[in-house]
């Protein structure tokens, strides 16, 4: 692959599904034009495993969790965890701010009821449990509402976002409440990483000694956000996609940190032109893990294909790679 099939903002599985569906445009013997092709966001294409996966289910007692959905912004996430088709889940209440926005999620959810913020539906005594999909930096605040009006919480991404004083205030709050939180992060459902959980808790892999986690989201315009959050984003403030490459097989932590920005040719990753006055579009972090192995990740300005790839070395030298999607 040549530079300029790189630096392209659609991967190569955003590039398959799309002429997939030029194909079938034009096998039907109409104008492409009427079947218009939405455009995939990098790194949120559908993979090969994705469409109708929640046929199927079958439900594991007749308890159906209470369940309110909140945010549904440019990636329409919170619809995405298909909770809307599990048999044990019943969909309460819908949110977002935007009217259309909430309408629509109500709509792909079959959801009848709806609030105007997540602030309003917090206050319903029939929901249990919240999933909050709402923009990342205000993942912590909603978390701290949900928790305080007696609901367990699930966020997309981490509940905090560059605030330590934040963790420790969700932290209290998740305790005293006795409540759970949850984090869904998607790369722990992949396939890939799945496996080698499996063989890492075979025992196949041994004692680790170092692993690597990367994840490539090349965004040389960000994608469109809530107030602009993903212009300029700190790629350590979003972690996880490549974090957990180690701490969802492991499952252990990371007890200490070095990290390392490199300054970035990209406009809005310069420090002038965003608002968490950022210079550095890649932060390669070094963390020592409960498990006395290495681990390091995480990058935003890297042209290629979108990403996640890990290696694992453990003290019989054995190294294995796996690529995400
Ligand atoms: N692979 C992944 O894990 C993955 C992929 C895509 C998005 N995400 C995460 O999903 C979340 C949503 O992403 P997005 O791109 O849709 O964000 P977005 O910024 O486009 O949209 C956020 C939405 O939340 C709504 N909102 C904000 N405050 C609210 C409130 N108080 N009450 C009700 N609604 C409120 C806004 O109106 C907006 O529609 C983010 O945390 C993002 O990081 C994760």
């Amino acid at each position: 692959m040549n530079s300029l099939d790189q630096a392209s903002t659609l991967s190569r599985r955003g590039f398959l599904c799309q002429s997939g569906a030029l194909v079938a445009a034009a096998a039907s013997g109409l104008p492409s034009a009427a079947h218009a092709v939405e455009p995939v966001i990098p790194g949120f294409e559908k993979t090969a495993v994705d469409p109708d996966v929640s046929k199927g289910w079958q439900p594991i007692s007749d308890r159906k969790i209470r369940v309110g959905l909140v945010g549904y912004g440019e990636c329409k996430f919170s619809a995405k965890f298909y909770f809307q088709n599990h048999p044990n889940v019943e969909v309460v209440a819908v949110s977002d701010l935007i009217p259309e926005r909430c309408a629509e999620l109500a709509k792909e959810t079959g959801c009848a009821k709806t609030y105007p913020s997540l602030e309003e539906l917090v206050k319903d005594d029939k929901i249990e449990a919240v999933f909050i999909c709402t923009d990342a930096p205000h993942h912590s605040e909603h978390c701290l509402a949900a928790l305080k009006h007696g609901k367990h919480v699930a966020t997309a991404v981490p509940a905090v976002f560059g605030s330590l004083e934040d963790a420790e205030r969700v932290f209290a709050a998740v305790r005293k409440s006795g409540l759970k939180y949850m984090m869904f992060e998607t790369s722990a459902f992949h396939e890939d990483l799945f496996a080698m959980r499996q063989i890492y808790r075979a025992s196949g892999l041994g004692e680790l000694v170092y692993s690597e986690g990367e994840y490539y989201h090349y965004m040389a315009q960000p994608i469109g956000s809530y107030k602009g959050w993903r212009i300029g984003l700190p790629p350590q403030y979003y972690p996880t996609h490549s974090n957990a490459y180690h701490i969802c097989v492991s499952g252990g932590s990371f007890t200490e940190v070095s990290c390392l920005g490199m300054p970035s040719v990209i406009g809005h990753l310069q420090a002038a032109n965003n608002p968490y006055q950022n210079p550095f579009g890649t932060e390669i972090a070094l963390f020592r893990t409960s498990e006395g192995a290495r681990a390091h990740g995480g990058e935003l300005d890297t042209p290629g294909f979108w990403a996640k790839r890990v290696a694992f070395a453990d003290k019989k030298a054995l190294s294995t790679e796996i690529r995400g999607p």
